[in-house]
């Protein structure tokens, strides 16, 4: 394999393609998950014991039908506010080293649970009442038990959801099963060729995972409507952000460092599964694939430094069919959609769990 990709590196190089090629672009790595643990980030995913009010849960935005994303163009948020993002899919985020659009989050998936669950826009829910509620439940008892886990905890939980997400990656995409059309190979020779996608798109989630400035229209919504622009001013203030009450744009990595650098920046999302997470971009403004091509065609948004493609529109198609070709399985069947309903309200301690202590 190494040699391969040493002799396609060497062959780039020679064509004067440069470093960036098809070779960057690849299959996904397996993941190794503990079922019994995963199990329980499962159950607790479509818990809605893990908000504050008991109105939500992970899988209010994250839904299994849509992509494990919602559909919207912005994102619901805790009840008295709404969102001013959109939500990503959750698929194949154990392969990332950043995560939100802001990519605030380097460290691990530990952390981002803990903001859902916290953050007051999100779930506002505080981890001293959450924890007391999964210790009361005879299901949780059994499953952290089981997994050799013990007693349930703040901090178990924050394992156990990052433990589930493992088991959500890409099944039987064409690009990775070889199975691609005509017209996606063709996409494919676009995407990395004189399209320029693989400068920024590349590795096996296609992203680079870094920040990038594109451009993308503001959402003039987050501004104009009350309950967004209440989530916006919460966010950016709570994020030291000095000018939230008159800022009319998202600062994207600015959130980060280098405010003016990095101003409206935002993190090349992966490209996999993006048949079921329409709309696109951070704040949901392109509403099809075609739509995202057709805005790369006129050379993106403004400060984006990206010059037109003039593509045909035979090539635009063919890059759109390559978009769809990483798209796998639909992650909707029984074992997604989640089945049990959850009574949120306390059951007595069952015998057999005071027979057993
Ligand atoms: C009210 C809707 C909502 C709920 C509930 C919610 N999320 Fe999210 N999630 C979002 C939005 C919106 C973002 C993007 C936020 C941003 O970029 O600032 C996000 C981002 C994420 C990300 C980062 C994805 C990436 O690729 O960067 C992960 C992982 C995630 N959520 C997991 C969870 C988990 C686990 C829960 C439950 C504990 C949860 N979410 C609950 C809306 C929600
Ligand atoms: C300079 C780096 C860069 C280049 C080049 C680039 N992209 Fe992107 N792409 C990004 C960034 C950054 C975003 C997210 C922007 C945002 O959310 O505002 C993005 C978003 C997307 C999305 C939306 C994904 C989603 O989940 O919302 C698609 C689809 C996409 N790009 C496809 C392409 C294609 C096709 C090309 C080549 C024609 C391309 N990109 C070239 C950086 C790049």
């Amino acid at each position: 394999m190494k040699t391969k990709f040493g002799v396609m590196l060497a062959m780039a190089a020679w064509l004067g393609i440069g470093i960036l090629s098809a070779a960057d672009i690849g299959p996904l790595p397996k993941v190794e998950f503990d079922a019994k643990k995963a199990a329980i980030g499962k159950r607790l995913f479509f818990d809605k014991r893990l908000s504050g009010d008991v109105a939500l849960s992970c899988s209010s935005c994250h839904d299994p039908t849509k992509g494990f994303a919602d559909g919207k163009p912005l994102s619901d948020a805790y009840p008295g506010t709404e969102g001013f993002r959109n939500t990503p899919s959750v698929i194949n985020t154990t392969f990332k080293d950043a995560w939100f659009h802001d990519g605030r989050i380097g460290t691990d998936l530990n952390d981002v649970t803990r903001e859902m669950i916290t953050e007051t826009i999100w779930m506002n829910m505080d981890m001293r009442i959450m924890q007391e509620r999964i210790k009361q439940d005879p299901v949780y008892i059994k499953m952290f038990a089981d997994a050799g886990w013990g007693e349930p905890s703040n901090g178990k939980v924050r394992n156990a959801i990052p433990e589930y997400l493992k088991s959500l990656t890409s099944r039987n995409a064409p690009f990775d099963s070889g199975k691609m059309s005509a017209a996606a190979k063709a996409g494919q020779s676009i995407f990395t060729g004189k399209g320029g996608c693989v400068k920024c798109h590349n590795g096996p989630l296609f992203s680079d995972q870094k920040l990038h400035k594109l451009g993308v229209p503001e959402n003039k919504e987050i501004f104009q409507k009350p309950l967004r622009h209440v989530a916006f001013i919460a966010f950016t203030k709570s994020m030291g952000i000095d000018n939230y009450m008159n800022l009319r744009q998202d600062p994207g990595g600015a959130i980060r460092n280098n405010y003016k650098e990095n101003l409206g920046t935002f993190m090349t999302p992966s490209l996999r599964e993006l048949k079921y997470t329409a709309p696109y971009m951070h704040n949901g403004m392109l509403k099809t694939l075609k739509d995202v091509v057709d805005f790369y065609n006129k050379g993106a948004g403004k400060g984006s430094g990206l010059k037109a493609l003039k593509l045909s529109s035979k090539e635009q198609s063919d890059l759109v069919a390559f978009l769809e070709a990483l798209s796998g399985d639909p992650l909707n069947g029984p074992d997604h959609v989640w089945s049990e309903k959850i009574d949120v309200n306390y059951k007595p301690i069952p015998d057999w769990w005071k027979a057993r202590n």
